[in-house]
């Protein structure tokens, strides 16, 4: 939640900070804002609304200089207002802040500035920052990153921050505890400060990644200090990103997240690429070899996540149960987190996360460690925070996702637990040598069946425009389609404000039956597999009472087809990976009704693709 982005060079900053907010746009759209300095004056513009509201506003202004800090907010405290955007500023305007996290003490630390003698201008935790940085340099006469350092051991909470000072006019400070800061050292003796490497990617490949309680001072004399909260040296840990310029951009989509529906193919061969080979008969996760034993030993496995990765580690419990015959339990972070969980040293913790930021499971991951167990983490995000709290680990390789709906991260994450079911059942010897072969080849064949579905893209745009006036909509699956189905609500309530709710297909009759009538759109997993004759009782219960049924089916089926209203056909595969194949056009769906709905697909009200509030 919120991006941030900085620069300090002999580039005109402006620029460079546009394009990088537009870039960390999913992390938060509610106002954008920039401080530059220029003449040894910090000229500050912000605007409430997205970054292009910003741009509009700021042509009438000089927007020249080299160093400068910009900020896209996602609201915590405080209206989406132009006075709480950021940057914010010291009392004289000398100082310039940005922040991306929750400052929890910020009520305390107010009173006794404003016993001070210090104006508040917003309601923003993030105020109270650059006021006692302000209060440190005046009082105790040190430099700026000293101040930074001494003014951040009073806080409590998250924190990401760049300052910028017209008092230091070649340098910025930074910092970061719980939330994201990367550091890209450019060629030309400057320097880049993002959120993520997304601003920084054109401009150069070799970035730092901060640590918790760290802070540096990226300056136009002396390079890069880092040093930690207790004052102690760093050395920089320079590391080389991977990402390709081409991922951030849209490639001829009209959204990033049709862009994304539509890589799946490719995402998801990356995700298994160099870790299978069913003629060779084996499967691997370099990343877990090491704790392959304590996995297969473990007393249970204990996935924790969030939201539409939550829906993935739910698809992994049925897999790992199923093919390798371990005890899995599903949670969520938030919930794990706060109710003195179970865990002991013979347990094994999984976090799932796109991002690897979100607050919630990495408070998770912390607690697991406290309590003895050892953690795994599943994301998609090099060097991201979950990728470094965690002992080992898998990434999914399905490149960076802009939408700020999950996708390709999705089918990714189900791949990689897939993958790992294999791999842990191989090992327990759970499955013959034939199963074992049948699932992983055609675990090879599922890129080229997605692509079918995306074939079915106009096919599924015609239904979308049948039912996107929908208020409400039921998704019903059972095994591990219920997932699914609680994946495709999540898709359509997000991006089209439409009132979703996925349901074991089983237990609509103990509640949501109720809801029925001839206007509720009921999609129906209703593929062959052990519960299809369970599952057509289910869609006929629904026929009962008039209630629509939009069916995801088998090619060539014939009874679910008659019982329905519509019906989208996807290839035959076995039981185990029909979530990576329902799940597309469940996709394209939510996808096509919130456009038709004139809906921001890619930026949906109120959300933002990296939690890193609780
Ligand atoms: C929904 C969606 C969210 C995230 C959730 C967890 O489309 O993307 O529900 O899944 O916020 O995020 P990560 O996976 O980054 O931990």
């Amino acid at each position: 939640m919120c991006g941030i982005v900085a620069y300090i060079g002999n580039k005109e900053a402006y620029p460079i900070l546009i394009k990088g907010l537009q870039r960390l746009e999913y992390r938060g759209y509610d106002s954008a804002g920039v401080a530059l300095l220029k003449d040894n004056h910090v000229n500050l513009y912000k605007k409430q609304g997205k970054v292009s509201d910003l741009e509009n506003y700021a042509k009438q202004f000089d927007t020249s200089g080299k160093i400068g800090i910009g900020h896209t907010r996602w609201a915590t405290h405080g209206l989406p207002n132009d006075i709480n955007s950021h940057p914010h500023t010291s009392m004289d305007g000398k100082i310039a802040i940005i922040h991306n996290g929750i400052i929890e003490n910020y009520d305390s630390i107010k009173e006794q500035l404003i016993s001070r003698g210090y104006e508040f201008k917003s309601q923003t935790d993030t105020e109270v920052i650059v006021h006692l940085i302000d209060d440190i340099l005046k009082k105790e006469g040190v430099d700026l990153a000293e101040a930074v350092r001494l003014a951040l051991m009073s806080v409590i909470g998250a924190y990401a921050i760049v300052v910028l000072s017209s008092d230091y006019p070649d340098q910025l400070v930074c910092a970061r505890k719980s939330s994201p800061l990367v550091v890209g050292i450019g060629q030309e003796n400057d320097f880049y400060l993002a959120s993520d490497a997304t601003p920084i990617i054109e401009y150069t490949k070799q970035v730092v990644y901060l640590n918790d309680e760290e802070i540096a001072t990226v300056s136009l004399k002396e390079g890069l200090k880092i040093i930690n909260i207790k004052n102690q040296e760093k050395s920089p840990y320079v590391q080389e990103l991977e990402m390709q310029i081409e991922s951030l951009e849209k490639g001829g989509f009209e959204h990033f997240m049709l862009k994304e529906i539509f890589e799946q193919p490719r995402s998801i061969r990356d995700c298994f690429r160099g870790r299978l080979n069913s003629e060779e008969g084996w499967v691997q996760l370099g990343g877990l070899k090491d704790y392959e034993q304590r996995l297969i030993h473990a007393n249970r496995l204990v996935m924790v996540a969030c939201g539409t990765s939550w829906h993935a580690c739910q698809v992994g419990e049925y897999l790992i149960e199923d093919l390798a015959r371990i005890n899995v339990e599903v949670e969520y972070a938030s919930e794990f987190r706060y109710r003195n969980p179970i865990i002991n040293e013979n347990d094994i913790v999984i976090a799932l996360t796109q991002s690897g930021e979100t607050a919630d499971t990495l408070a998770a991951i912390e607690l697991a460690k406290q309590k003895g167990a050892k953690v795994l983490g599943i994301t998609n995000v090099v060097g991201s925070s979950v990728s470094r709290a965690t002992h080992a680990g898998s990434y999914t390789h399905a490149g960076p996702e802009i939408g700020v709906a999950s996708t390709k991260a999705f089918t990714a994450q189900v791949t990689v637990l897939t993958l790992m079911a294999l791999r842990l059942a191989h090992i327990r010897g759970t499955l013959s040598r034939s199963e074992f072969h049948q699932l992983t080849a055609e675990l090879e064949r599922i890129p080229d069946k997605v692509q079918r579905i995306l074939e079915s893209n106009d096919k599924i745009k015609e239904i979308a425009h049948i039912y996107h006036q929908a208020t409400n909509a039921l998704y019903l699956g059972r095994g591990s389609s219920f997932p699914v189905a609680l994946e495709g609500a999540l898709k359509l309530k997000e991006i089209s404000y439409i009132h979703a709710e996925g349901y074991p297909a089983a237990e609509m009759k103990h509640g949501p039956i109720a809801l029925i009538d001839e206007e509720m759109p009921v999609f129906v997993i209703a593929t062959k597999g052990t519960s299809y004759e369970k599952v057509v009782s289910n869609i006929q219960e629904v026929k009962a009472r008039k209630g629509k049924i939009i069916s995801i089916v088998t090619e060539g089926d014939v009874q679910v087809k008659e019982l329905s209203d519509h019906y989208i056909e996807i290839p035959e595969t076995d039981e185990h990976l029909v979530p990576l194949l329902a799940t597309i056009p469940l996709q394209i769906l939510s996808y096509h009704i919130a456009v038709m709905r004139g809906c921001n697909v890619d930026q949906p009200r109120n959300l933002a693709k990296s939690v890193t509030v609780e």
